[in-house]
């Protein structure tokens, strides 16, 4: 098993055609849109690959993004996309991803980490908690909406304590 940290444009050909396949295979709404898989939603700063031989069975989107939480601007990193083929599901991949995906965002000293979860606990054993802000966001059809985000979650990657204010995404959710 070979863990990969690419930035999309440098995934190729090969490796692009084999991630819009499993990500394709679990969301296939994705792909009926036209375009870029990842340029659809927002271009994510580094993606993270689990590959056996040249089959890639567990993929995760890395997104760095300026936010506004309270009166505060703050760089935190969301994560999306998180996948793993069904036949490797259970044994701790999603995990590997993301711890992954953590070092990187403390190594840029990111405090946090968001995502939006439709199973949250799998994202427990990682460090994230449910969160109770408020989230603004700019939604599919380019409404700008604020409600508390079914699933949104965050972990803590450093000293600093999540804050319960609005947050703002000043984007999309990914
Ligand atoms: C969600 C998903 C990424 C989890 O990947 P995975 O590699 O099977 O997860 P892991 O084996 O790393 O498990 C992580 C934790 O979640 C738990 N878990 C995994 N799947 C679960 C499920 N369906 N329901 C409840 N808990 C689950 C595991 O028991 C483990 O718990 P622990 O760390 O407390 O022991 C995978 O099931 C998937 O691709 N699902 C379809 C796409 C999807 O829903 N993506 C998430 C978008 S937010």
């Amino acid at each position: 098993m070979e863990l990969l940290e690419l930035v999309p444009d440098d995934l190729g050909d090969d490796l692009a055609r084999r991630v819009r396949k499993l990500v394709h295979s679990t969301w296939p709404e994705d792909a009926a849109k036209e375009g870029d898989y990842y340029r659809n939603l927002a271009t994510p700063t580094a993606v993270v690959i689990l590959r056996e031989a040249s089959e890639v069975f567990a993929h995760l989107a890395i997104y760095e993004r300026e936010v506004g939480v309270g009166s505060e601007t703050l760089e935190i990193g969301m994560l999306g996309g998180i996948v793993v083929a069904p036949e490797q599901r259970r044994r701790g991949h999603s995990r590997v991803l993301i711890r992954h995906a953590h070092a990187r965002l403390q190594g840029r000293c990111i405090p946090f980490s968001i995502l939006f979860a439709y199973e949250p606990k799998v994202y427990a054993s990682s460090g994230y908690k449910l969160m109770q802000n408020a989230t603004r966001f700019i939604d599919a059809d380019g409404s700008l909406k604020t409600f508390v985000y079914r699933g949104s979650m965050y972990a803590e990657l450093s000293e600093r304590r999540w804050l319960n204010q609005l947050l703002d995404l000043r984007g999309g959710t990914v």
